[in-house]
């Protein structure tokens, strides 16, 4: 079989190895797609070094076919379509109460331990959600960040007719601005970048640039002066950060969704002036994987756009080196058996 490993230093292997029966509890997965990450492109860049155990197969985006069972696993059988919520919890304690998604020590399975950009990957039968039959694997390569998106909205506690500002369209931005939308909101989505401010547009979204516009007035004019219900932070820069306690109404939700290394300033002010909330949100639940199958399965909303690029894993080291010349595409899937 084939797999990748990242090499560190911005490189990509792909190797030639042997097929490994599944343990015990675990399945082999026939890995059908798997979509490159924002976090997949930080490890590329080193960002992750501390972390991953290099050499190291990423990747956690991903759809396939189960390909053998380990003994004591009776849920799946050989052939079942499924994803996997990489999410290893089997360090979860009692302090951690109940949250296994984010216990204390949650390994994340394709950068904690080895993940799908291979030809065949083995996994805990844990992880699995089992897809339809009629389930067409590449959108199903899009249920990992869709969770994300579910996940985001539902902590949001969004109802439909609310306003919902989508501060940066990114993919999971687009993703939250769709799963908002589908919700029954009035999504505005706020973008910096051109290409993308199009996308959003294509896809039937309200998206303006607040570089050229005033974000906070055009919200304002767009829900009769109330601003925004919910504010979600997809964007992870400082602006987003300054214009996210403006651009909310009173009593004005914001999801915290993008990850902020650093501590970085926030108008506290704002919370005590307009009694915001904010709110931290980290990958998903079980139910929110649920969801995120149902609407992929349903697909009726614009997914198939989302894939700007499928390329053979061979490729690997081109496609992350076009990502990084070329930031405009949405989520390139890689084919993990070509
Ligand atoms: N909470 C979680 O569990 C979780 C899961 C996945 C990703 N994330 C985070 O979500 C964020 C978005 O992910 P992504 O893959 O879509 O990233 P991305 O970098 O592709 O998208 C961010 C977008 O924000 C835009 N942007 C930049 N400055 C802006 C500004 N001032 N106003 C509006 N938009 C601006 C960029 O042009 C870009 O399109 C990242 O921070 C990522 O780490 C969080
Ligand atoms: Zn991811």
């Amino acid at each position: 079989m084939k797999a990748t490993r990242y090499e560190g230093n911005k490189s990509f292997s792909v190797i030639e190895k042997e097929i490994e029966a599944p343990s015990e509890g675990e399945v082999r997965i026939k890995v059908a797609y798997s979509g490159v990450c924002g976090t997949d492109v930080h490890i590329y860049h080193g960002m992750m070094d501390q972390r991953v155990d290099i050499p190291v197969t990423i990747g956690h985006e991903m759809s396939g076919v189960i390909d053998a069972i380990g003994a004591g696993v009776t849920d799946f059988g050989v052939g079942d379509k499924v994803v996997v919520r990489p999410l290893d919890d089997r360090g979860v304690k009692p302090s951690d109460k109940g949250f296994n998604h984010v216990c204390e020590d949650l390994k994340f399975i394709g950068i904690d331990s080895p993940g799908s950009m291979q030809q065949y990957w083995n996994v805990p039968a844990f992880t699995l959600h089992k897809l339809k039959e009629e389930t067409d694997l590449k959108l199903a390569a899009l249920i990992e960040p869709l969770s994300v998106a579910v996940h985001d909205v539902r902590l949001s506690g969004l109802v439909s007719g609310e306003t919902a500002v989508v501060l940066g369209g990114g993919p999971i931005g687009l993703l939250v601005a769709m799963v908002a939308k589908d919700a029954g909101a009035n999504v505005i989505i706020s973008e910096v970048n051109p290409v993308r401010i199009s996308k959003a547009k294509e896809l039937g979204f309200d998206a303006v640039n607040p570089t050229e516009i005033d974000l906070v007035q055009y919200v304002r004019e767009q829900t009769d002066g109330r601003l925004a219900d919910v504010v979600f932070e997809v964007a992870g820069v400082q602006p987003a950060l300054d214009i996210m306690t403006e651009v909310a109404g009173i009593r004005g939700r914001i999801v915290m969704v993008a990850i902020h290394g650093q501590p970085k300033p926030v108008n506290l002010f704002k919370f005590f002036w307009k009694e915001l909330k904010l709110i931290g949100a980290r990958v998903y639940e079980k139910e929110d994987y649920e969801k995120a199958i149902a609407l992929i399965t349903a697909n009726e909303l614009p997914f198939e756009d989302m894939i700007t690029d499928v390329q053979p894993l061979s490729n690997i080291q081109e496609v992350f080196e076009n990502i990084d010349k070329n930031p405009n595409g949405l989520k390139v899937l890689m084919d993990c058996q070509q």
